[in-house]
């Protein structure tokens, strides 16, 4: 829709309007600025609103990567709690007080769980107590004055007459943070529960949860279970200062289970969603694609109960039949067997509680269906070489569609992949598109790159972007770096988000990826991330705070902007973007400046009767791109809000080196 050939280096600042206004006044004004004038001009006209900023626009994308639910959200601290990690070993647990610890197919828990663990304890003694122990996901955490939920299933020989102890001490057993009995134990498969209760001990990691007995004998055991509390108290929920930190963002939406993580390695191990619903021990478990094995507690009802307690709409992504190997089942009969799981699935999510799946769902706890609007089919569909996307899309589409109308239909190929991978058989509502590009990349593409979209074209979901500094996220080089990124790459995120908000009348959904990260070796599997952790203490980078600035604070309205006299340094490197509350009348003006110097910019507002002279600004800055949050110094590059004067109509405020920034002020 841009009729003018503008050279791409000077359109980067043009604000795209859906009436295409100014062109060529903005084409003239993006002449880089004489001597004569330094200071650019930034112009804001209020009364030309140039469309509505998508309500959906700033959410979070989420799948098992970096042990980001096991070993992270999800409050389970045990590792390998069903034996399934390794089909040999009982890997994550050691046998302690000479006991012998095996894997036993012969006494299987269920068919679900056909494995358990054979405890031999014909050593244990009073003196000597025999039994296992578990470090977790790089240790066990512990706060004072906790509760902690232990449960798990066990049976034992006739032989075995004493009670079970089930504690949580350090790893060098010199200090028992809490313990109880549990007795009970007998010849068939029975749970036992109980709470652990710390005293005043001091936060800690480094430690160690056991199961011992003192009585010769032999136990089997299955899903051996400790939970620390959870958000808002849900059962089988989510590690509390994670959730706080994804809610403070006040996200809109939870695009899930993947990314790849929905595509699994191979067919067989896709994200298969009806084994990851029902009670946790009918829930197999399977190989996710980023190296590990996950239990599925953290199964669909639980993304759907992490939408709720966040008040986030679902974005429901659905196997589409492609996996990570290349496989893709070919459309038609061989299909139709993934659509009806896909269809399922939907009315798992949505439907009545009369309807099987809807029923089942009640049976998970939640009789109330759930909203939800967006349904994407598969995940980066453009690596089938098969070409096969557009009939698989289809078929979903047509069945989606049939029973569920208004379900808006998302396709995994946007306009940043050749024409010949994208839909054309059908109009998809929405179609997902994935930027993970270096910092200057993205300053460079920010102003260009949804400037000409065709706005009668599919809406576009950013369903995955992160700004890099220098090193691409799979290169060995990575390794070496912080898991999360320094501020230079936050500049890069904050310079693309200011094209997707004020794109926002065609952008309608974004999400940074990936959004969490065990910092610890062994713990990561990509670069950059938003959110870092260990087992006990968490933090947000530099570009978690950008985004929460961005997300916390913007109107509803896009407004049309302008710039004059810039300097040529200053191209792709000074970028802003408006919006207007229309409720309250409050203008939010966001500028990053990623160039080392304060830059002064000359504001001027235009269609407004007055600007109120006092107002607020919200500054992120650091002293150099390089500096970054870690879990030793989480809060060290922080938004910092400060009290603002002498706002009017035409102001000029400097904008610091490095600096990210929201100014509000109220209009009249
Ligand atoms: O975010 C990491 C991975 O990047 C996702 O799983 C995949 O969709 C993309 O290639």
């Amino acid at each position: 829709m841009n009729p003018i050939k503008l050279p791409a280096r000077m359109i980067w600042l043009f604000k795209p309007t859906l009436l295409g206004l100014a062109l060529s006044a903005a084409a003239v004004n993006l002449l880089p600025a004489q001597t004569t004038n330094p200071i650019p001009l930034l112009q804001i006209k209020a009364d030309q609103i140039t469309g509505l900023v998508s309500p959906t626009l700033y959410g979070l994308m989420t799948e098992e990567i970096n042990y980001a639910y096991e070993g992270g959200l999800y409050g389970e601290l045990i590792r390998n709690r069903t034996f399934k990690g390794n089909r040999t070993q009982a890997i994550f647990w050691t046998a302690i007080g000479g006991a012998a610890i095996a894997l036993d197919t012969n006494q299987p828990l269920n068919t679900a769980l056909a494995v358990s663990l054979k405890l031999d304890a014909s050593l244990a003694t009073k003196q000597s107590p025999a039994g296992i122990a578990n470090s977790g996901y790089w240790g066990i955490p512990v706060r004072p004055q906790t509760d902690y939920r232990v449960s798990f299933y066990a049976k034992a020989d006739g032989a075995f007459a004493g009670p079970v102890t089930v504690a949580i001490t350090s790893a060098d057993g010199q200090q028992t943070f809490a313990s109880a009995e549990v007795s009970g134990l007998a010849g068939d498969w029975k749970k036992f529960e109980v709470t652990l209760k710390t005293k005043n001990a001091k936060p800690s990691k480094d430690n160690v949860f056991n199961l011992t007995t003192t009585t010769p004998g032999t136990i089997w055991l299955q899903q051996v279970s400790l939970f620390s509390p959870t958000y808002k108290g849900r059962v089988n929920g989510d590690r509390a200062d994670l959730s706080q930190l994804l809610a403070d963002a006040q996200p809109k939406f939870l695009r899930f289970p993947g990314g790849n993580y929905l595509e699994g390695g191979n067919l067989k191990d896709r994200f298969d969603w009806k084994k990851t619903v029902g009670p946790l021990e009918q829930r197999p478990g399977h190989h996710g694609p980023w190296g590990y094995w996950s239990t599925d507690g953290f199964g669909l009802p639980e993304f759907l109960g992490w939408c709720e307690d966040l008040n986030m709409e679902p974005v429901l992504a659905v196997f589409a039949g492609y996996a990570l190997n290349h496989q893709h089942v070919n459309p038609g009969p061989d299909l139709a067997p993934y659509v009806q799981d896909a269809l399922d699935e939907l009315e798992y999510v949505t439907g009545d509680t009369n309807t099987t799946w809807g029923a089942q769902r009640a049976r998970d706890g939640h009789p109330a269906p759930f909203n939800l609007r967006y349904v994407e089919i598969g995940n980066e569909d453009w690596f089938d070489e098969s070409g096969s996307y557009d009939a698989r899309f289809t078929q979903f589409y047509d069945a989606i569609k049939a029973k569920y109308p208004r379900l808006q239909c998302i396709s995994t190929v946007g306009n940043e992949q050749p024409e010949n991978k994208r839909v054309h058989s059908r109009k998809p509502e929405v179609v997902d598109e994935h930027y993970y590009r270096s910092a200057e990349n993205f300053e460079k593409e920010a102003s260009t790159r949804f400037d000409n979209y065709d706005r009668n074209g599919p809406k576009i979901f950013v369903g995955e972007w992160a700004a890099y500094e220098d090193t691409v996220p799979w290169n060995k080089k990575s390794e070496q770096l912080a898991p999360t990124p320094s501020f230079k790459a936050a500049l890069g995120d904050a310079a693309w988000m200011t094209a997707l908000e004020r794109n926002s009348d065609l952008i309608v959904m974004q999400c940074y990826a990936p959004l969490l990260v065990n910092v610890n070796p062994g713990g990561r599997q990509w670069r950059p991330d938003l959110i870092g952790y260990d087992a006990l203490n968490s933090y947000g980078s530099p570009s978690y705070y950008a985004q929460k600035m961005f997300s916390t604070h913007h109107g509803d309205e896009i407004l049309a902007t302008d710039v004059r006299d810039l300097p040529a340094d200053l191209i792709q490197k000074l970028f802003f973007d408006a919006t207007r509350d229309r409720r309250t009348g409050k203008i939010i003006v966001k500028v990053v400046n990623c160039l080392g110097r304060p830059q002064p910019v000359k504001i001027q507002i235009s269609g407004v009767a007055a600007i109120a002279a006092k107002g607020m600004a919200m500054v992120m800055q650091a002293d150099s791109p390089e500096d970054t949050n870690t879990l030793q110094e989480p809060k060290k590059i922080i938004p910092v809000a400060e009290a603002v004067t002498g706002l009017g109509t035409d102001f000029t405020r400097t904008f610091p080196p490095y600096s990210i920034m929201v100014l509000e002020f109220d209009a009249k």
